[in-house]
């Protein structure tokens, strides 16, 4: 994801998240984070493209922050229509694979207790879950759980972290 994909990433924000959707300023943040030497942040799109077309549609995105050796899955969705295919499990292990190429140790995330496809998602790639935050997304006052990876990467990152809803 770079900054000029930001406008219809956030197309797709109010359509994936309409109770929380992130604004134009933190995805700008976020992505000021993710180039150059210091880097803490890797976010990608991906685009389909119809057969025998030329134009690529945003279909789906996903983050991940590194902070002190831990990695943090900030965002992943994609468009209902592009569901069931694997694309997230395909965005999960390109962040996974970054979170091990920025020294991580573990990974952690935050999900709705109601949203089992993204929980189960999750699990298949060995997340385990940890912990509960009451009340963590509002409106609406639902719980988080949240889930941890261990990764075998040695620890070297650190940065800002950001309330995630990925
Ligand atoms: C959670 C979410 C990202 C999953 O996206 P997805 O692209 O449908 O995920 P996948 O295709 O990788 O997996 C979905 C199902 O398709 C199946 N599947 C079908 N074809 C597949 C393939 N070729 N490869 C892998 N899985 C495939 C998976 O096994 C999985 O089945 P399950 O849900 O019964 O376990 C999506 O539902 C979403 O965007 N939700 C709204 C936003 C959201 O809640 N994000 C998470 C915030 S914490």
């Amino acid at each position: 994801m770079r900054w000029w994909d930001i406008e219809r990433v956030l197309g797709l924000e109010h359509v994936l998240f309409p109770e929380d959707a992130w604004t134009a300023g933190l995805f700008w943040s976020e992505l000021a984070h993710a180039r150059g030497p210091g880097a803490t942040r890797r976010y990608l799109v991906a685009e389909s493209r119809a057969p025998g077309g030329e134009e690529h549609t945003l279909v789906g995105y996903g983050g991940l922050a590194a902070v002190g050796g831990t990695g943090d899955i900030q965002t992943i969705g994609v468009l209902p229509a592009h569901r069931g295919t694997g694309l997230a499990a395909r965005l999960m292990g390109e962040l996974l694979a970054a979170a091990d190429a920025f020294g991580c140790h573990e990974v952690m995330l935050e999900v709705r207790v109601d949203n089992a496809p993204a929980q189960r998602l999750y699990e298949r790639f060995g997340f385990t879950r940890i912990g509960l935050r009451r009340g963590y997304y509002q409106p609406g006052n639902v719980d988080a759980l949240v889930m941890r990876l261990e990764t075998p990467a040695p620890s070297a990152n650190s940065s800002q972290g950001t309330k995630t809803h990925g």
